[in-house]
Parts: C-alpha cells; structure tokens; sequence
C-alpha cells in the first residue's frame, strides 16, 4: 500500500466493508482481490465489454472504469449477491436451459444488465433486448439465445407477476 491510500466504507452485497485502498483501485480489483468475489469479470479494463458489471446505488456500472474510493458510503451488489438473494433466479436458470452461455466470461455482467433491463422495462421488444445488453460481449454464444432467454423470463415475470 502506497501513502496514496484511504480508508473507505462501503455496504456490498449486504454486509458493511470497511478497507483501506490505494486510491488507483478499481472497483472491480477491489471487489475480486480484496474480498474475493470473482463473479465479477476484468475483461477488457475500459470499459468497452461489459464483464466488469456491478451495480452501485441500484444502477449498473463498469467496475473497471469506477474507483473503489469512489464507492466510499455506498451500496454495491455483485452477481455473488444477487444471485445468493434469488433475485436473478429466474434468468441464470433460463440462461442454462437455453444455452446462453458456453464458456460463462460474459455471463455475470450479462445478467445483471439483463435483470436492469426488466426492472425498467418488463416487457421489452427483442429489439429492445439487443439495445440494452449491447454494451456487454459475448465472445461465444451468438446473442440469440441470450435474447431468447431474456425474453422468455420477461414474458414469465409479466405472465406470473410475482
Ligand atoms: S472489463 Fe470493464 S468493461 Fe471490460
Ligand atoms: S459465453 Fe463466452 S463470452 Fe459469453
């Protein structure tokens, strides 16, 4: 640690964290060396592929393009939290059966970015879909069946309305 360091404070996946950081840390970094939660991906490193999505204060960012000292005082959630509180279920579960994923690299972020999309918009065209997970790679499936799953989850929540 360089004297560049500082204390933060922050809730992730529910659990208050307090740290010290070297000020260059991203949050991505920090969230996987520092507390071990590797769900979160480091692909690119600027922000182009998507593998690096986490949600700050209950929108999703790049991990890599955030500092975790900037996350002094907030809220973080990782794949680790929403999938170990059942929130995203529904999705990992159609993204198995409908083959949406090969090697899974892209998988975390791709869900998450998913599961913002259907809090916004429940029922979003497959366009819309395409729109939305745009920012986020997938070097392995193709998209259709990532679309496929995501839609059929979106009809599922709107059908069940739980
Ligand atoms: S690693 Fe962050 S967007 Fe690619
Ligand atoms: S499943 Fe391999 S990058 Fe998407």
């Amino acid at each position: 640690m360089t004297d560049t360091a500082l204390d933060i404070s922050l809730t992730v996946n529910g659990e208050r964290i307090a740290e010290r950081v070297d000020a260059r840390t991203t949050l991505v970094d920090f969230l996987r060396e520092s507390l071990a939660l590797t769900g979160s991906h480091v692909g690119c490193e600027h922000g182009v592929c998507g593998a690096c999505t986490v949600r700050v204060n209950g929108e999703i960012v790049r991990g890599c393009l955030m500092l975790a000292a900037q996350c002094d005082g907030a809220t973080v959630e990782t794949i680790e939290g929403l999938s170990d509180a059942g929130e995203v279920a529904d999705l990992q579960t159609a993204f198995e059966q409908r083959n949406a994923l090969q090697c899974g690299f892209c998988t975390p972020g791709m869900v998450l970015t998913a599961q913002d999309l259907l809090k916004r918009n429940g029922t979003p065209t497959r366009d819309e879909i395409r729109e939305h997970i745009s920012g986020n790679y997938c070097r392995c499936t193709g998209y259709q069946a990532i679309v496929d799953a995501v839609e059929s989850v979106a009809q599922t929540r709107a059908g069940g309305k739980t």
